[in-house]
């Protein structure tokens, strides 16, 4: 029998995406329930032509470099910022990742958020639960409207996109900024307006953050966009947590600068800066952004079929670094 490729799969994902690679390749599989070290992974990938891994994997220079058998690395995520694409290109290892199947559940969530700050929610369940529930009362947990009030969206990509979709729905105005400005039929359609950054930072009663962790996008909103931001505004980020300097924005929550937060991700995950656990103005989720039953199980049979397009001698449908093949050709 032909000798055949092994993949490793750095944490537990949907078995069907096990399944599907296990039909193809030598599959080990860490059934730990937790990361690896780098070490570990290092040490588990040896030999190894495939990688499928998570967004909490640093697929570094370094390990690039200590595994000279690896050929592909397939993010089970969107996000991409846990890999140095650079670095593997350079070692000609494809990189792929999970667009389009996500969208619309992160934009569904990033929606979730908005509402859950605006009305309170969570304060509001966990009045209930407490007991405080005694009676109705004209002026008891008050929120903000979302109809009608104005989104900001930092990022019109595919999931910005989704989320600006919501928010028309829900009869907002929404102002966008990025670097390109979309074609006016694009925005139209979408019924989106372009502004600058400052004008989106001033208008919006809501900010929502949907860029990718690039080098240019680290701290995006700092201290200086805060500033800038309404006093009751509220942020949401289910992007990646290192677009905010999130010291900057627990100052601005404490001192008042803006009205709330709901957010989804951190810059230093899994760790949570300690006063935000404090704050009931602050909604937070543990980077659930995708996780439906059907969404994670197509991520990982979608990162499992850009293995095996890899490892098989076909273009992975994602692939995010085309130069590889290119200096194959
Ligand atoms: C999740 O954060 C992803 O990038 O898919």
């Amino acid at each position: 029998m032909a000798h055949r490729p092994s993949v490793f799969v750095s944490r537990q994902i949907p078995e069907k995406a096990i399944e599907m690679l296990a039909s193809h390749f030598d599959v080990d599989v860490n059934r730990e329930d937790r990361a690896l070290s780098a070490d570990e992974l290092r040490v588990r990938l040896q030999g190894k032509a495939g990688l499928a891994c998570l967004l909490h994997d640093r697929v570094s220079e370094n390990l690039l470099a200590s595994v000279p058998t690896l050929r592909i690395v397939s993010n089970v995520a969107v996000g991409y910022d846990n890999i140095d694409l650079t670095a593997a290109t350079r070692q000609g290892v494809m990189c792929t990742n999970t667009p389009d199947v996500l969208t619309d559940t992160t934009a569904d969530f990033a929606f979730a958020l908005l509402t859950a700050a605006a009305r309170r929610v969570v304060e509001a369940d966990g009045f209930v639960r407490a007991g405080k529930f005694t009676e109705f009362k004209i002026d008891l947990l008050l929120g903000q409207d979302v109809h009608h009030a104005t989104i900001g969206l930092i990022g019109l990509g595919r999931i910005g996109r989704a989320m600006a979709r919501r928010c028309r729905g829900f009869d907002m105005r929404v102002l966008y900024h990025q670097r390109h400005q979309l074609d006016r039929d694009e925005e139209r359609e979408l019924g989106v307006t372009f502004a600058t950054k400052e004008q989106v930072l001033s208008l919006a009663d809501f900010l929502s953050l949907h860029v990718p962790l690039t080098p240019e996008t680290r701290h995006l909103i700092g201290a200086a966009e805060l500033a800038l931001m309404k006093p009751t505004a509220i942020l949401i980020n289910t992007s990646r947590g290192a677009i905010v300097d999130e010291l900057a924005l627990v100052d601005a929550l404490t001192t008042g600068r803006i009205g709330g937060a709901a957010l989804d991700v951190f810059e230093q995950e899994p760790q949570v800066h300690p006063a935000l656990l404090g704050m009931s103005n602050v909604v937070l989720a543990p980077h659930i952004g995708s996780a439906s039953h059907a969404t994670r199980e197509r991520m990982a049979t979608l990162a499992a079929e850009n293995c095996i397009a890899a490892l098989t001698g076909q273009r992975p449908p994602n692939l995010l670094n085309p130069e590889v093949l290119i200096a194959r050709a």
